[in-house]
Protein backbone atom coordinates (compact mmCIF):
# COMPACT_ATOMS: atom_id res chain seq x y z
CA UNK A 1 0.00 0.00 0.00
CA UNK A 2 1.24 3.47 -0.55
CA UNK A 3 2.33 5.12 2.14
CA UNK A 4 0.12 8.87 2.47
CA UNK A 5 1.54 12.05 1.18
CA UNK A 6 3.69 14.05 3.56
CA UNK A 7 1.96 17.20 3.93
CA UNK A 8 -1.04 14.40 5.98
CA UNK A 9 1.81 12.82 7.76
CA UNK A 10 2.53 16.53 9.16
CA UNK A 11 -1.10 16.99 10.05
CA UNK A 12 -1.39 13.79 11.97
CA UNK A 13 2.29 14.34 14.02
CA UNK A 14 1.16 18.10 14.87
CA UNK A 15 -2.02 17.13 15.86
CA UNK A 16 -0.55 14.74 18.39
CA UNK A 17 2.07 16.66 19.67
CA UNK A 18 0.13 19.38 20.38
CA UNK A 19 -2.54 17.57 22.27
CA UNK A 20 -3.02 16.75 25.94
CA UNK A 21 -1.35 13.89 26.96
CA UNK A 22 -3.82 10.97 27.39
CA UNK A 23 -3.92 10.59 31.13
CA UNK A 24 -4.06 6.83 32.03
CA UNK A 25 -2.06 5.65 29.54
CA UNK A 26 0.05 3.49 32.20
CA UNK A 27 -2.97 1.50 33.25
CA UNK A 28 -3.90 1.33 29.50
CA UNK A 29 -1.07 -0.13 27.69
CA UNK A 30 -0.89 -2.71 29.65
CA UNK A 31 -4.34 -3.98 29.83
CA UNK A 32 -4.15 -3.69 26.19
CA UNK A 33 -1.21 -5.71 25.82
CA UNK A 34 -2.73 -8.36 28.52
CA UNK A 35 -5.90 -8.83 26.74
CA UNK A 36 -4.09 -9.28 23.33
CA UNK A 37 -1.75 -11.83 24.60
CA UNK A 38 -4.35 -14.03 26.60
CA UNK A 39 -6.43 -13.74 22.98
CA UNK A 40 -4.48 -14.15 20.14
CA UNK A 41 -0.81 -15.80 21.94
CA UNK A 42 -2.57 -17.65 24.39
CA UNK A 43 -4.89 -19.74 24.73
CA UNK A 44 -7.28 -19.13 21.66
CA UNK A 45 -5.75 -17.60 18.85
CA UNK A 46 -8.99 -15.92 18.69
CA UNK A 47 -9.96 -12.74 16.05
CA UNK A 48 -9.58 -9.31 18.29
CA UNK A 49 -11.59 -6.54 17.32
CA UNK A 50 -11.66 -2.82 17.74
CA UNK A 51 -15.15 -1.69 17.98
CA UNK A 52 -15.47 2.13 18.20
CA UNK A 53 -18.79 3.35 20.21
CA UNK A 54 -20.55 6.60 20.75
CA UNK A 55 -19.39 10.55 19.53
CA UNK A 56 -15.91 12.00 20.42
CA UNK A 57 -16.28 16.12 22.30
CA UNK A 58 -14.65 18.96 21.14
CA UNK A 59 -14.01 21.46 24.45
CA UNK A 60 -13.87 24.76 24.12
CA UNK A 61 -11.59 25.51 27.43
CA UNK A 62 -8.75 23.64 28.39
CA UNK A 63 -10.45 23.65 31.97
CA UNK A 64 -14.03 22.71 29.77
CA UNK A 65 -17.28 24.02 30.61
CA UNK A 66 -18.68 23.95 27.31
CA UNK A 67 -17.63 21.62 24.46
CA UNK A 68 -19.12 20.42 20.86
CA UNK A 69 -20.38 16.99 20.65
CA UNK A 70 -21.09 14.38 17.97
CA UNK A 71 -24.18 12.53 17.96
CA UNK A 72 -24.37 9.25 18.88
CA UNK A 73 -25.79 6.84 21.48
CA UNK A 74 -23.64 3.93 21.06
CA UNK A 75 -26.66 1.62 20.54
CA UNK A 76 -24.75 0.43 17.03
CA UNK A 77 -21.53 -0.14 18.96
CA UNK A 78 -23.19 -2.04 21.84
CA UNK A 79 -25.28 -4.15 20.16
CA UNK A 80 -22.46 -5.39 17.42
CA UNK A 81 -20.26 -5.93 20.34
CA UNK A 82 -22.69 -8.62 21.75
CA UNK A 83 -22.68 -10.18 18.40
CA UNK A 84 -18.76 -10.13 17.59
CA UNK A 85 -18.53 -11.80 21.07
CA UNK A 86 -21.17 -14.53 20.22
CA UNK A 87 -19.32 -15.08 17.11
CA UNK A 88 -16.05 -15.69 19.02
CA UNK A 89 -14.18 -12.82 18.97
CA UNK A 90 -12.35 -10.98 21.73
CA UNK A 91 -13.75 -7.37 22.02
CA UNK A 92 -11.91 -4.14 22.61
CA UNK A 93 -14.82 -1.80 23.21
CA UNK A 94 -13.61 1.99 22.75
CA UNK A 95 -16.21 4.16 23.56
CA UNK A 96 -17.37 7.46 24.81
CA UNK A 97 -18.06 7.45 28.72
CA UNK A 98 -21.44 7.47 29.34
CA UNK A 99 -23.27 5.87 25.97
CA UNK A 100 -24.62 2.80 25.52
CA UNK A 101 -22.96 -0.72 27.09
CA UNK A 102 -23.22 -3.94 25.57
CA UNK A 103 -25.79 -6.21 27.12
CA UNK A 104 -27.62 -3.16 28.74
CA UNK A 105 -29.13 -2.27 25.88
CA UNK A 106 -32.76 -3.52 27.38
CA UNK A 107 -32.10 -1.70 30.42
CA UNK A 108 -34.35 1.11 31.35
CA UNK A 109 -32.61 4.48 31.17
CA UNK A 110 -31.85 4.90 34.72
CA UNK A 111 -31.20 1.37 35.78
CA UNK A 112 -30.36 1.97 39.43
CA UNK A 113 -33.28 3.99 40.08
CA UNK A 114 -36.22 1.99 37.60
CA UNK A 115 -34.82 -1.93 37.95
CA UNK A 116 -34.20 -1.61 41.92
CA UNK A 117 -36.75 -1.53 45.42
CA UNK A 118 -36.48 -1.89 48.57
CA UNK A 119 -39.00 -4.17 50.66
CA UNK A 120 -37.80 -2.73 54.26
CA UNK A 121 -34.69 -1.11 54.95
CA UNK A 122 -31.91 -3.85 55.09
CA UNK A 123 -32.84 -5.41 51.65
CA UNK A 124 -32.24 -4.25 47.88
CA UNK A 125 -33.82 -6.33 45.30
CA UNK A 126 -34.60 -6.14 41.37
CA UNK A 127 -38.19 -5.07 40.46
CA UNK A 128 -40.31 -8.43 39.10
CA UNK A 129 -40.57 -6.55 36.00
CA UNK A 130 -37.20 -6.04 35.19
CA UNK A 131 -35.73 -8.88 36.54
CA UNK A 132 -35.64 -11.16 33.22
CA UNK A 133 -33.47 -8.25 31.72
CA UNK A 134 -31.07 -7.37 34.40
CA UNK A 135 -30.67 -11.02 35.03
CA UNK A 136 -29.58 -11.36 31.19
CA UNK A 137 -27.33 -8.42 31.35
CA UNK A 138 -25.56 -9.32 34.04
CA UNK A 139 -24.97 -12.36 33.77
CA UNK A 140 -23.79 -12.09 29.69
CA UNK A 141 -21.75 -9.63 30.94
CA UNK A 142 -20.05 -11.50 33.33
CA UNK A 143 -19.47 -14.20 31.07
CA UNK A 144 -17.66 -12.33 28.73
CA UNK A 145 -15.77 -10.66 31.41
CA UNK A 146 -14.86 -13.78 33.34
CA UNK A 147 -13.85 -15.01 29.67
CA UNK A 148 -11.67 -12.31 29.10
CA UNK A 149 -13.01 -11.73 25.64
CA UNK A 150 -14.35 -8.24 26.30
CA UNK A 151 -12.02 -4.92 26.92
CA UNK A 152 -13.78 -1.67 27.27
CA UNK A 153 -11.48 1.64 27.48
CA UNK A 154 -13.77 4.82 27.93
CA UNK A 155 -12.90 7.88 25.73
CA UNK A 156 -14.96 11.78 25.91
CA UNK A 157 -12.55 13.79 23.72
CA UNK A 158 -11.21 13.90 20.15
CA UNK A 159 -8.14 14.01 21.56
CA UNK A 160 -8.48 10.96 24.14
CA UNK A 161 -10.28 8.90 21.09
CA UNK A 162 -7.38 9.46 18.67
CA UNK A 163 -4.53 8.86 21.10
CA UNK A 164 -6.26 5.46 22.20
CA UNK A 165 -6.84 4.36 18.71
CA UNK A 166 -3.67 4.68 17.62
CA UNK A 167 -2.31 2.86 20.97
CA UNK A 168 -4.72 0.28 20.20
CA UNK A 169 -3.85 -0.41 16.21
CA UNK A 170 -0.22 -0.13 17.11
CA UNK A 171 -0.62 -2.62 20.27
CA UNK A 172 -2.58 -4.90 17.41
CA UNK A 173 0.04 -4.65 14.55
CA UNK A 174 1.63 -8.41 15.41
CA UNK A 175 -2.18 -9.75 14.99
CA UNK A 176 -2.55 -9.05 11.33
CA UNK A 177 -5.61 -10.32 9.11
CA UNK A 178 -6.71 -11.80 12.16
CA UNK A 179 -7.30 -7.94 13.88
CA UNK A 180 -10.52 -5.65 12.90
CA UNK A 181 -11.23 -2.41 12.92
CA UNK A 182 -15.07 -1.82 13.15
CA UNK A 183 -15.20 2.41 13.42
CA UNK A 184 -18.59 3.08 14.25
CA UNK A 185 -17.86 5.66 16.51
CA UNK A 186 -19.10 9.54 15.13
CA UNK A 187 -15.24 11.48 15.47
CA UNK A 188 -15.50 15.06 14.99
CA UNK A 189 -14.73 16.68 11.94
CA UNK A 190 -13.26 19.99 13.60
CA UNK A 191 -11.62 21.09 16.71
CA UNK A 192 -9.69 24.00 18.46
CA UNK A 193 -6.37 23.04 18.83
CA UNK A 194 -5.40 23.20 22.35
CA UNK A 195 -2.58 25.36 21.87
CA UNK A 196 -4.72 27.79 20.85
CA UNK A 197 -7.65 27.20 23.13
CA UNK A 198 -8.21 29.44 26.46
CA UNK A 199 -8.01 27.70 29.43
CA UNK A 200 -10.69 29.55 31.78
CA UNK A 201 -14.44 29.62 31.28
CA UNK A 202 -15.42 31.90 28.06
CA UNK A 203 -17.16 34.40 29.42
CA UNK A 204 -20.35 35.57 27.92
CA UNK A 205 -20.47 38.93 28.84
CA UNK A 206 -18.31 40.05 26.18
CA UNK A 207 -21.15 39.91 23.66
CA UNK A 208 -21.34 36.53 20.64
CA UNK A 209 -18.81 33.96 20.55
CA UNK A 210 -16.35 33.78 17.44
CA UNK A 211 -14.54 30.35 17.33
CA UNK A 212 -12.80 29.09 14.28
CA UNK A 213 -12.20 25.41 14.75
CA UNK A 214 -9.37 23.65 12.87
CA UNK A 215 -10.33 20.49 10.45
CA UNK A 216 -9.41 17.10 12.27
CA UNK A 217 -6.80 14.92 10.29
CA UNK A 218 -8.70 12.24 8.99
CA UNK A 219 -6.79 9.10 11.01
CA UNK A 220 -8.34 6.06 8.70
CA UNK A 221 -5.53 6.69 6.10
CA UNK A 222 -2.44 6.27 8.64
CA UNK A 223 -4.49 3.50 10.18
CA UNK A 224 -4.72 1.58 7.26
CA UNK A 225 -1.26 2.84 5.75
CA UNK A 226 1.13 2.92 9.08
CA UNK A 227 -0.70 1.56 12.38
CA UNK A 228 -2.02 -1.66 11.50
CA UNK A 229 -1.62 -2.32 7.59
CA UNK A 230 -2.63 -6.09 7.54
CA UNK A 231 -5.86 -5.44 9.67
CA UNK A 232 -9.18 -5.95 8.27
CA UNK A 233 -11.07 -2.38 8.47
CA UNK A 234 -14.95 -1.63 8.43
CA UNK A 235 -15.64 2.29 8.17
CA UNK A 236 -18.98 4.15 8.70
CA UNK A 237 -20.84 6.97 6.62
CA UNK A 238 -23.95 8.43 8.21
CA UNK A 239 -25.48 11.16 6.07
CA UNK A 240 -29.23 12.81 6.95
CA UNK A 241 -29.91 13.22 2.60
CA UNK A 242 -30.28 9.55 1.28
CA UNK A 243 -29.60 10.81 -1.74
CA UNK A 244 -25.48 11.69 -1.59
CA UNK A 245 -25.17 8.36 1.07
CA UNK A 246 -24.12 5.63 -1.28
CA UNK A 247 -21.95 8.60 -3.70
CA UNK A 248 -19.93 9.63 0.08
CA UNK A 249 -19.54 6.06 0.98
CA UNK A 250 -18.40 5.03 -2.08
CA UNK A 251 -15.80 8.03 -2.36
CA UNK A 252 -14.82 6.93 1.56
CA UNK A 253 -14.10 3.72 0.28
CA UNK A 254 -11.81 4.66 -2.44
CA UNK A 255 -10.14 7.19 -0.44
CA UNK A 256 -9.18 5.81 2.64
CA UNK A 257 -8.46 2.33 1.38
CA UNK A 258 -10.72 0.65 4.34
CA UNK A 259 -11.99 -3.34 3.28
CA UNK A 260 -15.87 -2.43 3.45
CA UNK A 261 -17.69 1.15 4.08
CA UNK A 262 -21.25 1.01 6.28
CA UNK A 263 -23.47 2.98 4.94
CA UNK A 264 -26.34 4.29 7.10
CA UNK A 265 -29.00 7.36 7.60
CA UNK A 266 -29.76 9.15 10.40
CA UNK A 267 -33.84 8.42 10.18
CA UNK A 268 -33.35 4.28 8.84
CA UNK A 269 -30.12 3.82 10.75
CA UNK A 270 -31.79 1.01 12.43
CA UNK A 271 -33.70 -0.90 10.03
CA UNK A 272 -31.03 -1.02 7.52
CA UNK A 273 -27.87 -0.15 6.62
CA UNK A 274 -25.81 -0.54 3.02
CA UNK A 275 -22.24 -2.44 3.12
CA UNK A 276 -20.23 -0.71 0.31
CA UNK A 277 -17.17 -2.51 -0.97
CA UNK A 278 -15.55 -3.26 -3.97
CA UNK A 279 -17.62 -6.82 -4.32
CA UNK A 280 -20.88 -4.49 -4.62
CA UNK A 281 -23.09 -2.98 -2.65
CA UNK A 282 -25.31 -5.31 -0.13
CA UNK A 283 -28.37 -3.75 1.73
CA UNK A 284 -29.07 -5.30 5.37
CA UNK A 285 -31.73 -5.12 6.91
CA UNK A 286 -33.28 -6.27 10.67
CA UNK A 287 -35.43 -9.13 9.87
CA UNK A 288 -39.45 -7.19 10.25
CA UNK A 289 -41.28 -10.40 11.32
CA UNK A 290 -39.02 -11.27 13.80
CA UNK A 291 -39.75 -7.94 16.86
CA UNK A 292 -36.44 -9.04 18.52
CA UNK A 293 -34.26 -9.04 15.39
CA UNK A 294 -31.85 -5.71 15.04
CA UNK A 295 -29.76 -4.95 12.32
CA UNK A 296 -26.72 -5.57 13.86
CA UNK A 297 -27.79 -9.55 13.92
CA UNK A 298 -27.52 -9.47 10.00
CA UNK A 299 -24.65 -7.00 9.64
CA UNK A 300 -22.22 -9.03 11.68
CA UNK A 301 -22.67 -12.34 10.22
CA UNK A 302 -21.99 -10.59 7.00
CA UNK A 303 -18.96 -8.82 8.20
CA UNK A 304 -17.88 -11.48 10.01
CA UNK A 305 -18.07 -13.75 6.54
CA UNK A 306 -16.01 -11.09 5.08
CA UNK A 307 -13.55 -11.53 7.32
CA UNK A 308 -13.08 -14.80 7.13
CA UNK A 309 -12.60 -14.66 3.04
CA UNK A 310 -9.70 -12.20 4.10
CA UNK A 311 -7.84 -14.26 6.57
CA UNK A 312 -8.17 -16.98 4.18
CA UNK A 313 -7.14 -15.03 0.85
CA UNK A 314 -4.07 -13.52 3.43
CA UNK A 315 -2.40 -16.93 3.95
CA UNK A 316 -2.82 -18.17 0.42
O1 LIG B 1 -24.68 5.13 17.96
P1 LIG B 1 -26.00 5.02 17.24
O2 LIG B 1 -27.01 6.03 17.75
O3 LIG B 1 -26.52 3.60 17.26
O4 LIG B 1 -25.75 5.41 15.71
C1 LIG B 1 -24.79 4.73 14.97
C2 LIG B 1 -24.04 5.70 14.01
C3 LIG B 1 -25.04 6.34 13.09
C4 LIG B 1 -23.30 6.79 14.80
C5 LIG B 1 -23.01 4.80 13.23
O5 LIG B 1 -23.71 3.80 12.53
C6 LIG B 1 -22.16 5.66 12.25
O6 LIG B 1 -22.56 5.92 11.13
N1 LIG B 1 -20.94 6.11 12.71
C7 LIG B 1 -20.01 6.97 11.91
C8 LIG B 1 -20.58 8.36 11.86
C9 LIG B 1 -19.62 9.40 11.34
O7 LIG B 1 -19.28 10.28 12.08
O8 LIG B 1 -19.20 9.30 10.10
P2 LIG B 1 -18.10 10.32 9.44
O9 LIG B 1 -18.51 10.57 8.07
O10 LIG B 1 -17.85 11.56 10.25
O11 LIG B 1 -16.77 9.48 9.53
C10 LIG B 1 -16.56 8.43 8.65
C11 LIG B 1 -15.44 7.55 9.16
O12 LIG B 1 -14.23 8.30 9.26
C12 LIG B 1 -15.77 6.97 10.52
O13 LIG B 1 -15.63 5.56 10.47
C13 LIG B 1 -14.73 7.61 11.47
O14 LIG B 1 -14.22 6.65 12.38
C14 LIG B 1 -13.64 8.11 10.51
N2 LIG B 1 -13.05 9.41 10.89
C15 LIG B 1 -13.84 10.49 11.03
C16 LIG B 1 -13.28 11.72 11.34
C17 LIG B 1 -11.88 11.80 11.50
N3 LIG B 1 -11.28 12.94 11.80
N4 LIG B 1 -11.11 10.71 11.35
C18 LIG B 1 -11.67 9.53 11.04
O15 LIG B 1 -10.94 8.55 10.89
Amino acid sequence: MNSISGLEDDEISSFFESSPPLKNKEEIVPKLNRFIELNFSGQGGKRIVCVTSGGTTVPLEQRCVRYIDNFSSGNRGAASTENLVKAGYAVIFLYRRGTCQPYCRFLPDDPFLECFEFPDANNIRVHASHSEAVKMAVLDQQVAVAEGCLLKLPFSTIYEYLQMLRLIATALKDVGPCSMFFLAAAVSDFYVPWTSMTEHKIQSGSGPLDISLAQVPKMLSFLRSNWAPKAFCISFKLETDSKILIEKATKALQKYKVHAVVANELLTRKEEVVVVSSSGNVVVRRDSDNPKSIVEDNLIRLIVDRHSTYIKESHT
